[in-house]
């Protein structure tokens, strides 16, 4: 391969238009981010169609910054899961490049690029992810946890069944009247309060490595409704404390059963200081060590689509096998394997 591979990065598939210039697998040029949260702070949540206009307004200006005048090699943007409508920004804008500047199109999930943002230590990325391990992908729109043997090499233990944690933090800050996104807000509140005021559930569901985390979010909104005046950092507090125990138990439990020494977690919720602290301190008990996306990265981001594009075109060309470009969207996608 050559050895200076340049790859343009897109991302689209929420409410982050992004493009970032990875050279060599290695060294992230640029990552230039849009975040549209002032466009749907008003309505506590990401409205697709709000979301959908401002990819379309943004990403020629988001791309042509990233990129510059660098030559180019490959261009790789994120083809699911995702908002529809973000997701079609994103293609066409990659495909358009890709045949004005006469290189391949190489699709990526989005949920693999939120592991491979692990690896990002600044603006190098140095395979810092030790395998096998368990990942947890935890976001606003995501929960899963993930067996992984290498990069590509996946077996998805479980999903949540309704809302992802990110989703729960965010409408318990609707709840509290907390703006939008929740995560940070309620974050930043629970540090004032007790984490043991309140017990809410910590839903394990036995037997399963799924999670469900509507009935934490109900138990916040009957704890509301049932009291007349409440502590807003307590509240936060307790519900972080049971979303954070809950996440580091099942994930915890899941290295254990697999025999691995090694979690990686990623995705936005990443960037909760309690789950970092909790997860670290809880996994080096066990004697696990435990790899966090840095901050920087743990929201979406074009960088971690780079990458991924990267280590797929490495493996093909070592293997010989054939690339899996992925180019067709798919707001549901799963991840699927392409790498031992
Ligand atoms: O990965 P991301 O940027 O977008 C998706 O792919 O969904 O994740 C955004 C989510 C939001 O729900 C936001 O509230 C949550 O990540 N988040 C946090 C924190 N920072 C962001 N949740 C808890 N604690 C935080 N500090
Ligand atoms: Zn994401």
């Amino acid at each position: 391969m050559k050895k200076e591979l340049t790859i343009l990065g897109i991302e689209s598939t929420c409410d982050e238009t992004s493009a970032a210039l990875l050279v060599g697998g290695k060294n992230l040029v640029s990552n230039v981010i849009y975040s549209q949260i002032e466009e749907h702070k008003k309505y506590h949540g990401v409205v697709p169609e709000l979301a959908s206009r401002a990819h379309a307004a943004k990403i020629a200006t988001v791309i042509a910054e990233a990129l510059g005048d660098q030559p180019l090699d490959y261009v790789a943007f994120a083809s699911g899961p995702g908002l529809p409508g973000g997701l079609m920004v994103g293609r066409v804008a990659a495909e358009t490049l890709a045949q004005f500047k006469q290189v391949p199109l190489i699709g990526v999930n989005h949920l693999e690029g939120h592991l491979f943002a692990c690896d990002f230590e600044g603006t190098q990325a140095q395979d810092r992810l030790q395998f096998p391990l368990v990942a947890l992908v935890v976001s606003g729109g995501h929960t899963e946890l993930w067996y992984v043997k290498g990069y590509g090499n996946y077996k998805v233990l479980g999903r949540t069944r309704d809302d992802a944690a990110g989703e729960a933090f965010d409408k318990v800050a609707k709840l509290l009247g907390l703006s939008y996104p929740g995560g940070p807000q309620v974050s930043k509140q629970a540090l004032l309060g007790k984490r043991d005021a309140i017990n809410f559930p910590r839903p394990l569901l036995p037997g399963t490595w799924e999670f469900s985390f509507s009935g934490i979010k109900t138990a916040v909104s009957y704890y509301l409704r049932d009291h007349k005046t409440v502590s807003v950092p307590d509240v936060c507090a307790s519900f972080e404390a049971a979303m954070v125990d809950t996440l580091v138990t099942k994930t915890l439990l899941a290295a254990k059963k697999y025999k691995v020494r090694h979690i990686a977690v990623g995705g936005g919720v990443a960037a909760n200081a309690f789950l970092r602290q909790e997860m670290q301190a809880r996994g080096a008990a066990q004697g696990v060590s435990v790899q966090f996306v840095e901050r920087k990265l743990s929201s979406d981001n074009a960088a971690m689509i780079a990458l991924c594009a990267y280590k797929k075109l490495q493996y093909a060309e070592k293997t010989g096998q054939p690339l899996q470009a992925n180019i067709n969207i798919d707001p549901n996608m799963k991840v699927r394997n392409w790498g031992k």
